[in-house]
Order: C-alpha cells, then sequence, then structure tokens
C-alpha cells in the first residue's frame, strides 16, 4: 500500500520545538511517510531545535534575511513552496500555529491543492494588531485549513463560532511532549554561566523579550523595568537569553546592558531553555511558547504583552470587586477595569519596585497538562503610578484545566501538585478569597 505523505513545514523556533515531536512520531507510524520542509525563515535559532530533537529536513528554503520583512518572509516562502511541493508531492501538508511561514506554506499548499491540518489551531485574541501580525495569519490559515488540531476545546469553540464545524480535533499542545524529552533534575548545561547561578540562595528570574508588537516604546519600558528590577534587588538574578532580531538587541544594548545582576546571553538550545525555565523563581516573558511551557512546570509567569494570548471576550471570568466581593465580569470590561499591580507580590520580588500596569487578566489557559497558572498581563512603564501598599491582588492564580489527561508532565495528578497548593496558599495569605480551584 502506498503511504501517506504528510510534510510538516514550519520555519521558526517556536513552531520547531512544538512540531519536531510531531515529525518524530509520523515516522514511527506505518503507513506514513513522514516528510519535512523547513523555510528557515530562523536559521541560528531553527537549527539549534533541529541539532536537539535530530531532526533533518527534507527540504531547506534558507530564507532567512537580517531585518526581513513581513513581505519578504511571505514571498519568498511562497516561492520556495513551489519548488518543495513539486520535488516532495506531499499528499498532506501540516503547519503549526501563526507565524509568516505558517500562513505562507497553508497559502502555498492551497495553490498546489494539497490538504492543509493546522496544528494550534483556533487561538484567537480578536484584536488584528495584537499579537502583530501572528492573530491575523491565525485567521487566515483557519480559512485554509481542512484538519485543525487544537490545543484546547476552547480554542475549538472559537472556530466553531466562526463557523468552522468540520474536520476539528482537541489533541493539547505538543509542546508539553517536546518538555517531555528535554527536562531532567540532573541535566547539566552546556553554557556553562547557567551551571554558576545560585539557584537555591537567590530568585533567579527568566526573560525573554521579542515580539514585534513590542518593539519601540513598549520594549524600551520593559528593558527599563528589568533594570529597575535588577539594579533594587539583590537577591534577584536575572537570565535573559536575547533573541537574535536586531531590533530587540539594539534595545537590550541601549537600555539594559550594564544593570548588575543581569545576565545578558545568546538564545539557548531548547533543551537549556527548559530546564533553566525548570529550575527559575519566575518568568518573565512576551513569549507564546514560554507562557505554555512555565506553567506546565509549575513556575509563576508574568506576561510582558498587552493581550492575553487567548483572552475570550464576552468570556465570564470571576474577578474580585475593591470590597473582595466575587463578580463576574465579561472579560473585556474586566481588562477595562484594571486596578494597580505590584510586581513584588508576583515573584515573591522584595524591593522598591513601582509599576502601572496596564492591563491585567485572569489566566484561563490550557496546556493538556495541566499545571498551575499565575498570569498577569502587563505592559510596565516608566511613568510610575505608585503601587497603593496592599492593595493590589494578585491578577491571577488560576488552575491551567487539564484537557486531555488530567496529570501533570510526570504523572502525578495536577491537584496534588505542590506548586499549585503553595501559590493557593500565597493567595490566601493576602487575604483574598481563593479562585475556584478545580
Ligand atoms: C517570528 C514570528 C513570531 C515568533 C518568533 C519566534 C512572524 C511574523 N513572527 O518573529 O510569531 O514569535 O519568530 O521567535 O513570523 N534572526 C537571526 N537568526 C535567527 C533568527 C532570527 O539573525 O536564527 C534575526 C534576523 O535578523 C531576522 C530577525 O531576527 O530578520 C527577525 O526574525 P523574524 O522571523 O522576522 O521575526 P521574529 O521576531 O523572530
Ligand atoms: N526558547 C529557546 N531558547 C531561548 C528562548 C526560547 O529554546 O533562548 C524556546 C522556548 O522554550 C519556547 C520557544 O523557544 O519553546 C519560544 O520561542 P519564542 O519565544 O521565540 O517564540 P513564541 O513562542 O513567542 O512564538
Amino acid at each position: 500500500m502506498e503511504k501517506l505523505r504528510i510534510m510538516s513545514v514550519f520555519g521558526t523556533r517556536p513552531e520547531a520545538i512544538k512540531m519536531c515531536p510531531l515529525v518524530q512520531e509520523l515516522a514511527n507510524r506505518e503507513g506514513i511517510e513522514s516528510l519535512c520542509c523547513v523555510t528557515a525563515q530562523h536559521r541560528q535559532m531553527l537549527d539549534s531545535v533541529l541539532e536537539v530533537f535530530q531532526v533533518k529536513p527534507d527540504w531547506d528554503l534558507d530564507i532567512m534575511t537580517p531585518r526581513q520583512t513581513l513581505s519578504t518572509i511571505t514571498s519568498k516562502c511562497l516561492t520556495g513552496m513551489d519548488e518543495a511541493i513539486d520535488a516532495l508531492k506531499p499528499d498532506m501538508i501540516l503547519v503549526h500555529g501563526d507565524t509568516s511561514t505558517t500562513f505562507a506554506g497553508a497559502l502555498s499548499a492551497f495553490y498546489h491543492q494539497v490538504s492543509v491540518g493546522h496544528v494550534e489551531a483556533g487561538l484567537r485574541t480578536y484584536d488584528k494588531y495584537s499579537p502583530f501580525p501572528e492573530e491575523m495569519n491565525r485567521k487566515l490559515v483557519s480559512a485554509i485549513a481542512d484538519l485543525y488540531f487544537c490545543p484546547t476545546a476552547n480554542n475549538r469553540a472559537n472556530l466553531e463560532r466562526e463557523g468552522i464545524t468540520k474536520g476539528l480535533f482537541v489533541t493539547g499542545n505538543t509542546v508539553i511532549d517536546a518538555l517531555k524529552t528535554t527536562v531532567r533534575p540532573d541535566y547539566r548545561f552546556s553554557t556553562e554561566e547557567l551551571n554558576q547561578l545560585p539557584y537555591g540562595e537567590k530568585k533567579i528570574v527568566l526573560v525573554t523579550c521579542h515580539r514585534r508588537e513590542n518593539y519601540g516604546e513598549p520594549m524600551k519600558n520593559i528593558m527599563l523595568a528589568l533594570r529597575q528590577i535588577a539594579e533594587e534587588n539583590r537577591d534577584v538574578e536575572l537570565v535573559y537569553p536575547v533573541h537574535l532580531s536586531p531590533v530587540v538587541r539594539e534595545s537590550v544594548d541601549k537600555y539594559l546592558r550594564g544593570a548588575p545582576r543581569v545576565h545578558l546571553i545568546d538564545p539557548l538550545a531548547a533543551d537549556e531553555m527548559h530546564n533553566l525555565m525548570a529550575r527559575s523563581a519566575f518568568v518573565m516573558t512576551d513569549s507564546g511558547g514560554l507562557q505554555e511551557e512555565a506553567p506546565a512546570l509549575g513556575r509563576p509567569v508574568l506576561v510582558l504583552r498587552h493581550r492575553p494570548r487567548e483572552p475570550r471576550p464576552g468570556h465570564q471570568v470571576p474577578h474580585l470587586d475593591a470590597a473582595g466581593r466575587r463578580r463576574r465580569l465579561d472579560g473585556r470590561s474586566f481588562l477595562r477595569r484594571l486596578p494597580q499591580h505590584d510586581l513584588r507580590r508576583i515573584g515573591g520580588l522584595r524591593g522598591n519596585i513601582r509599576q502601572r500596569v496596564h492591563t491585567h487578566d485572569l489566566a484561563y489557559r490550557n496546556t493538556c497538562d495541566g499545571g498551575v497558572v499565575y498570569f498577569a498581563l502587563c505592559r510596565l512603564s516608566r511613568n510610575h503610578t505608585p503601587v497603593r501598599n496592599g492593595r493590589s491582588m494578585y491578577s491571577a492564580v488560576r488552575l491551567y484545566r487539564s484537557v486531555g489527561s488530567q496529570n501533570d508532565s510526570e504523572g502525578r495528578p495536577w491537584r496534588q501538585q505542590k506548586s499549585v497548593r503553595r501559590i493557593r496558599n500565597t493567595y490566601c495569605r493576602y487575604r483574598r478569597p481563593c479562585p475556584d480551584v478545580r
């Protein structure tokens, strides 16, 4: 019998981390020929992931240039994909997520009348400029795809609301599969600086920041806020593997480099990153992937974005009003009612950090594994508005609801995880009724 030829197409680091487990799984299946085409929208950062997972692409478009624009990425991917599809003749193309590679890969498949499976389908913020251009890529790929592999039931519901009713599957998030292969308690970093960090003695705060919608003023504010955190907290060490984008590097060099207790390092290989995250006290990031991985590893996250990855407008979120009474507010109106927020509480950080947080949200995020999220959504600003001491509350304490299984990555029921209890207890210490812990 002829094998079904399934071609996975990806180009950036996060797509690769989430697609490599799938490429390997497909290769193990009888009846399937697993093909892999990379656009290399990222070069070094992609190659590093391919090396960790030992995946060898069948086709490489090699499109990356410094300071590439969205149009050049898309047009080069489209042209390159013509050749790849003609040569490899796939029966189905799998794309992942919401990058320019994803969009161009799906469009190209459509032009060649090859069916498209969308992995990580159904994420929405309903704001076409945030994340930019990813939200639009997601929508456009939804219009093209034939099969939709949704990480969560909520993602599936998003698609159903848009009139997509066929070919929907709730699969969980493949990043959890990746974590299972990379995180080990006895892991030794090949970046020696990471072996030397004082994990037990100080709070290691892992930072990443790269998103296009943060370019300019928001990124400057984030860098200045990071500098301030490092300067004012002797018990903290910030570890920031800096994205290779020249725009990001410029901002880091200008506003953050030279600050005490800040370790600016090159991007890490995926296994190093996952193990570092597992050992960190706290994560600050605008990365979509880290937002998913950190809770799965039981790590608190402060999200450096204006919008959550999945805010679910219209969804009723539990909320505490000023008097501590429980209210249920629509997601959007909740975002409009923005109490001041104290970063100290979030990371257990100490010191006089004054931040104005423009938005925050209760997090309703799912991984297929469960886990805890402790999630503030913010844009940090230098225009300080002093925090009203004692008034600020945890922006979010919420259990991730497990979709696929009720167990964490080590097979323990997530309700029993220490981190769940710890965060719940901490929350209660601040005299707020603990949100519904399911
Ligand atoms: C892209 C994705 C974004 C994803 C991010 C993951 C789009 C539009 N954006 O954004 O959704 O979150 O990847 O990191 O698809 N560079 C290198 N070497 C590398 C990688 C990048 O030098 O290995 C530099 C290049 O100068 C490149 C720049 O980074 O031009 C930006 O890369 P690009 O893919 O355009 O954007 P990202 O911000 O990485
Ligand atoms: N990552 C990595 N090395 C780094 C920074 C991130 O391996 O130095 C991994 C991270 O663990 C996650 C993925 O890259 O799996 C996220 O990529 P990124 O933040 O670039 O993109 P996003 O998730 O925002 O699309």
